[in-house]
């Protein structure tokens, strides 16, 4: 038998491109490849890239410079781009950087086996397309190989909400929801294998809307609904989601489905009115407020996470304290914030920009804030009992790692429990990014 070719994936940006990783590497190994960990070992390389702010675009760019030693002492060696840089620049990245072979967008990972016979044979391979097909349905299953605890699964991708800063819906596409029978029995499998807790993937999870099982239009919370029923599966979360699709169903999923976990991330971006506007979000800071009043009603131990953009164009500085105000409003447990990135193609790219300094200014203090809140909210959780599903062993002997319900980090020391138990354990101190415990 031939010896196996190798491959070296390197994933940049959010959780759908780890699990779409996870996929193209499976659908690779049908083409005879086993995945290795350091790029001097491979046969191919494989970027799977993030657009969504500059940054993460140029190190895509820097990242592949650095290959060329690589390719010049093995020119048989084949480097691809995945992702969302791969559908936003298409043939362009090889014109700018000669070096790549293979350029692949999320939508066409399903022809990748195709492309790589293509650029062994010594040509160039580029697939940028949005075709009809279901490509998860036509990639190779996941083996049925032991894996870890928590696991991804893609639910629903593409965006139709178009927010004036954001490269998603023209990377992604448009939103397609996954039929909920293919989904059910892919949680299945995860679970035969070890999982006990998914993650249901989504650019905009919340407007999931496929076909049930009889044909009938699935929302969010009837998906849920339907995993709750399955054995061994112990917690189920979802990510990311949009204020304006919020039903009503899915805030009383949050207080009656057991095995919904609660936490909730809900970016908001800004908490003015006339930024917000202007961001496309097509919702106010107070329904915002509102909104989570309603989940908080139902759920009232909800931990919330959100995302927030400094800098958007012609942001002021009172529109900026409005944000700090709904922030204070809300209380966060988890936040991400970013400086405004300006991305070519989005209708905030030909506004008048904030100053540099000030929205590097503001970020600081916004970041204050938040960590601020985190630090609080994590001090809060010290003499309470949590649920940790154990993820990995820690450094010390005997100690165990893994996650709260409310998605903290929390070790503990637990000498006779194995990576997947899930015990309970009485916080006893806090760290800057976990807490410790002691098992119960
Ligand atoms: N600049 C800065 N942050 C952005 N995000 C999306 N687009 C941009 C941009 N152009 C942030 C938003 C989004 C998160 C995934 O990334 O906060 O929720
Ligand atoms: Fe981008 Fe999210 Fe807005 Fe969609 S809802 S355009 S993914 S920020």
């Amino acid at each position: 038998m031939a010896e196996p070719k190798k491959l070296y994936i390197k994933t940049y940006g959010c959780q759908m491109n780890v699990y779409d990783s996870e996929r193209m590497a499976e659908a690779m190994g049908g083409a005879g490849y086993t995945e290795v960990t350091r790029p001097e070992d491979a046969d191919m390389i494989l970027l799977n890239t993030c657009h969504i702010r500059e940054k993460a675009a140029e190190k895509v760019y820097s990242e592949l410079g650095r290959f060329r030693d690589l390719k010049e002492a093995r020119p048989d060696l084949k480097i691809g781009v995945a992702g969302c840089v791969a559908q936003a620049e298409g043939a362009e990245i090889m014109r700018r950087q000669p070096l790549v072979d293979l350029v692949v967008g999320p939508q066409s990972y399903h022809r990748l086996p195709e492309m790589e016979a293509k650029v062994r044979a010594g040509g160039t391979a580029l697939d940028t397309d949005f075709p009809e097909e279901d490509k998860f349905e036509k990639l190779a299953r996941r083996p049925k190989a032991k894996r870890g605890p928590t696991a991804f699964l893609t639910v629903q991708e593409g965006c139709d909400k178009f927010c004036a800063f954001c490269v998603v819906p023209y990377t992604r596409g448009a939103e397609v929801s996954r039929p909920a029978a293919r989904i059910i029995d892919e949680a299945k499998d995860l679970v035969e294998r070890g999982v006990r807790e998914i993650t249901l993937l989504g650019q905009n999870v919340n407007a999931y809307h496929g076909t049930g099982p009889k044909g009938e239009d699935w929302t969010l919370a009837r998906l849920i609904w339907a995993l709750n029923e399955v054995d061994g599966l112990e917690r189920i979360r979802f990510t990311t989601s949009h204020p304006n699709d919020m039903g009503e169903d899915l805030i009383e999923a949050h207080g009656a489905c057991a095995k919904l976990m609660p936490y909730l991330h809900l970016p908001v971006q800004s908490g003015s009115d006339r930024i917000l506007k202007r961001m496309n979000r097509s919702h106010t800071a107070e329904a915002y407020i509102r909104l989570i009043e309603r989940i908080r009603a139902a759920r009232p131990d909800l931990l919330l996470s959100g995302d927030f953009i400094v800098g958007f164009p012609e942001e002021t500085e009172e529109d900026f304290q409005a944000t700090l105000d709904l922030i204070e409003a809300v209380r966060y447990g988890q936040a991400y914030s970013f400086k405004y990135s300006t991305r070519p193609g989005t209708p905030a790219a030909e506004r008048a920009q904030v100053d540099a300094k000030a929205a590097s200014e503001r970020l600081q203090r916004l970041q204050a804030l938040l960590a601020r809140q985190q630090r609080e909210i994590q001090a809060e959780m010290v003499g309470r009992d949590v649920e940790v599903l154990f993820e990995r062993a820690g450094r010390q002997p005997g100690q165990m790692v893994g996650k709260s319900q409310y998605l903290h980090a929390v070790h503990c020391l637990a000498p006779d429990a194995e990576i997947g138990d899930i015990a309970r354990v009485r916080i006893t101190g806090t760290a800057p990014n976990s807490l410790a415990g002691t098992l119960l």
